[in-house]
């Protein structure tokens, strides 16, 4: 079917108590892995590309790809700018057709995050196409989350004020986890999320998911996440595939060979994450 927004689908993920699983994506076959992962399990599902990954090929090439994907199966499949940097990229990928946009503005201070994301929300609100913010600060790369990095906390009072003057449909929050790998197991703030569900209503967002223990993503999803992003998990599993490939067979020169192995890991951590999500069976 052609693609949808994420509007409805995170809607009917808050009202089931369920969360449906984000993944970013790097080439064709992580399209190819994810969508035929959610297919096999009857699971909404959105794939994501981050400014990095779009610099690489261009809006238009990934859409394409994943279009090609979403017209070929009957589940829903929306695609994502994940961590949109500014209000040019996101009207780029509103442009192009993206059916779903995150606008990131949480680098800067709240004032200025609340005015381009309400820019974007304002812009993106005549096509119906979804919009996801970030308030507090989601850990980077290095954080262990031990010492703490000085980054914010999503504060539930400004969450609740962000949301009612930017008109975003999703907001992600800072509650623990961060993007890349844990040093240490981290330790979310489970408190601070159901503060935050009590007085925002639209659906939540939980980035940095890969390395969290399944049973906090589970508790989190109980107190309201409603999107999970997952990224650096399947790249290791298509990277992973793709080197055991080699060092098995290093005279191959037959791209499709050593790809399909990258692609068949991650159809397998997608099907788990999906299980997590509890999203099998709700397409
Ligand atoms: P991970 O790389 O930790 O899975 O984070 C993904 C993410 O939040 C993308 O926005």
């Amino acid at each position: 079917m052609p693609l949808v927004t994420t509007k409805k689908m995170l809607l009917d993920a808050q009202a089931g108590g369920y969360a449906v699983g984000a993944f970013n994506v790097e080439n064709l076959e992580m399209v190819m892995a994810v969508v035929r992962a959610a297919e096999e399990l009857s699971s909404p599902v959105i794939l994501q590309t981050t400014p990095s990954t779009v610099k690489y090929a261009g809006l238009d090439y990934y859409l394409a790809m994943v279009r090609a994907a979403a017209e070929r199966t009957a589940i829903p499949v929306a695609m994502h700018l994940d961590h949109g940097e500014s209000f040019d990229l996101a009207m780029q990928a509103l442009r192009t057709g993206y059916t779903s946009i995150m606008i990131d503005g949480s680098h800067g201070s709240f004032e200025e995050n609340i005015a381009v994301t309400h820019s974007v929300a304002a812009a993106c609100a005549p096509s119906s196409i979804s919009v996801e913010a970030e308030l507090g600060k989601v850990g980077g790369k290095e954080d262990d989350l031990e010492g703490g990095d000085g980054n914010p906390f999503t504060d539930p009072a400004q969450a609740q004020e962000f949301v009612a003057r930017t008109g975003v449909d999703s907001l992600a929050i800072a509650i623990g986890t961060a993007h890349g790998l844990y040093k240490g197991v981290p330790k979310l703030d489970f408190d601070r999320l159901s503060a935050i569900r009590s007085v925002v209503s639209i659906p939540l967002v939980l980035h940095g998911a890969s390395g969290v223990p399944d049973e906090s993503v589970r508790e989190a999803i109980r107190r309201g996440i409603c999107k999970v992003n997952f990224a650096t998990e399947l790249r290791i599993a298509f990277s992973d595939g793709v080197k055991a490939y080699l060092a098995r067979d290093p005279e191959v020169f037959d791209p499709k060979k050593y790809s399909k192995a990258g692609m068949e890991n991650v159809v397998s951590v997608v099907k788990d994450k999906i299980g997590l999500c509890g999203s099998a069976g709700k397409a």
